[in-house]
């Protein structure tokens, strides 16, 4: 047996929030190797904007907090988990202040107060910010705690495969080594996934390259069961510029008074929700789709110039910045913006520890269903569930952890059977072709026909990506690939199951929540 396979401790996959705060803590103790996709920044926490939402305010209550998010969720959170997790909000924020992040604060307090933002959903300012790049600032403090750290071995540009199990139990995984084209095995006592939405499946989305759901695929080929992936949370305000990539325009603006405005000028959100502009992410991104189709319109407008030049270029210096580049002046005049695919509400099932299905793996972060976002995710309450979940996963881990027993050598990755693809073209077009009609047909307003004609497609491509993968040598694009047709056909199959509309899963077939059944979860149990 080939003494070339990697062995820690526990293995991250994954170098976001989650993944980071989990290995500084445990690494405390035991050795732990993180990998990445990419550089170990990349991921959607270092483009986080608004914030992170924690009890901080003096008018604010924890009651408060929880009641906000179950009533965002609409009928589907876990109310036990929602309390489980604002209730270490504050804690966790603690320990990101005492790594170091800076996040804003008050002049007049002289520095003792923080500055919040409110955002859509929240009843109150709760959302401590850095600025508008708050996952920068968090990111950047992570990822220099971590590279500084004796005990945490580092693999960049190494892409987690597939999870192996041995009798039940997570033992390790196979990994895609980029630059080198190779494939190892990492032996691990515990492994984490670590690894983020799937927001790539959309034609249109915020997310970076890298949100491509793999660790809900590679769970779910493992045994694990996955929930609620039908409900795909829509930003509804990126940048509409074809060069813009759907860059984020925090829902902080609308906090600060920013307007939604159709290009007559005028203003719509009243005429959805009493909340207006700061109702919940579900309802407006619904109430732009539906002016946009209404009018025939090819984005709505967001104006924030009444607040002045000074507040503006203070409170958002990166939207700024970035909009005067694609030649837009928020202090000026109202910029077009569209709604984009976002977060990821469903995702791998785990209980309050992060604990899976499946023995000796966890789940942290975007990757996870939790049950503390049910319906829809009210903003800013992802990144404190990274923290708050890295903090179980870590206590639950270090309790369990038994060091002693050795790590048995596993079997290589087997590649006898395949040859080199003579036909890359298949990789790239069956990747734009999930993205595109994902976006037509599973995008913010659903039926069952659209959802039909998607799972028809679905099937066909994936008998195509499968055969592919049997038959040639891997790399980064076809391992995407293969998750995201996976991730695609669980988000399809699960808003088939859901004969409703609720949160974020609208359907034109069944328009308001079912009156007879009760809430309950999409659970899909593994393959
Ligand atoms: P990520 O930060 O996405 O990290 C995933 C990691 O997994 C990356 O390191 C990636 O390389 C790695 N990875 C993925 N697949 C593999 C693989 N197969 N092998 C190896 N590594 C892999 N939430 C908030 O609460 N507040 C906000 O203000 C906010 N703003 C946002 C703005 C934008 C533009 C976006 C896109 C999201 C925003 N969100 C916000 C959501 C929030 O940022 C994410 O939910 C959160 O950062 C997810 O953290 P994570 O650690 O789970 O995953
Ligand atoms: C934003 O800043 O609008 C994003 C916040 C979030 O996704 O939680």
């Amino acid at each position: 047996m080939t003494t070339d396979q990697h062995q820690s401790d526990v293995l991250i996959i994954g170098s976001g929030a989650s993944g980071l705060s989990l290995a500084l803590q445990l690494a405390r103790y035991v050795h732990i190797a993180v990998i990445s996709k990419a550089e170990l920044k990349e991921g959607a926490t270092f483009y986080a904007q608004g914030g992170v939402s924690a009890v901080l305010h003096a008018e604010d209550s924890v009651a408060s907090h929880i009641h906000d998010t179950i009533e965002t969720g609409c009928g589907l959170c876990n109310s036990d988990v929602v309390r489980f997790v604002v209730e270490n909000g504050r804690k966790s924020i603690g320990w990101l202040i005492d790594l170091g992040v800076n996040f804003t604060r008050l002049p007049e307090s002289q520095g003792r107060e923080f500055h919040l933002h409110q955002e859509g959903g929240h009843s109150h300012r709760r959302v401590l910010h850095a600025a508008d790049s708050t996952g920068k600032a968090i990111e950047s403090t992570l990822e220099n705690r971590t590279r500084a750290h004796n005990n945490i071995e580092l693999f960049e540009f190494h892409t987690g495969l597939d999870l192996i199990v041995k009798d039940g139990r997570c033992v390790g995984a196979y990994v895609y080594d980029q630059k080198n084209d190779r494939v190892r095995v990492f032996r691990s006592r515990y492994t984490v996934l670590a690894t983020g939405g799937a927001g790539k499946v959309y034609l249109y989305t915020s997310n970076p390259d890298i949100c491509t759901g793999d660790g809900i695929a590679m769970a779910w080929r493992a045994g694990c069961k996955v929930a609620n992936m039908e409900f795909v949370q829509f930003h509804p305000t990126c940048l509409y510029h074809q060069e813009a990539k759907s860059f984020l325009i925090s829902e902080a603006l609308r906090g600060e008074g920013a307007r939604l405005l159709l290009p007559d000028g005028s203003r719509f959100m009243e005429k959805f929700d009493a909340r207006g502009e700061l109702a919940p992410r579900d309802i407006v991104a619904r109430a732009i789709d539906h002016e946009m189709k209404r009018l025939g319109s090819d984005c709505v407008y967001l104006d924030i110039s009444h607040r002045g030049k000074d507040f503006i270029i203070d409170h958002f210096p990166t939207i700024y910045a970035r909009c005067i580049q694609y030649g837009f002046d928020l202090t000026r005049q109202a910029i077009p913006v569209v709604p984009a695919a976002h977060y990821t509400c469903g995702g791998v099932v785990i209980d309050k520890n992060g604990r899976t299905d499946v023995d000796a793996l966890y789940a942290v972060g975007e990757v996870s269903y939790s049950g503390l976002h049910g319906a829809n995710r009210m903003a800013s309450n992802s990144l404190l569930e990274c923290v708050v979940f890295a903090h179980a996963a870590y206590k639950d881990i270090r309790r369990n952890l038994d060091l002693a027993s050795p790590l048995a050598p596993l079997p290589e990755w087997d590649e006898s059977q395949v040859t080199d693809s003579d036909e890359e073209v298949v990789v790239s077009h069956n990747w734009d072709e999930i993205r595109r009609f994902m976006w037509d047909y599973v995008g913010i307003v659903r039926t069952d026909k659209r959802l039909q004609r998607a799972k028809h497609r679905i099937k066909l491509l994936q008998d195509e990506i499968y055969e592919y993968y049997g038959n040639f040598r891997i790399n980064n694009d076809l391992i995407e690939l293969r998750n995201l047709s996976l991730v695609a056909d669980l988000i399809i199959e699960s808003a088939l199951r859901r004969k409703e509309s609720r949160g974020l899963h609208y359907t034109l077939d069944y328009p308001a929540p079912s009156p007879t059944a009760p809430a309950r979860d999409t659970v899909l149990p593994p393959a």
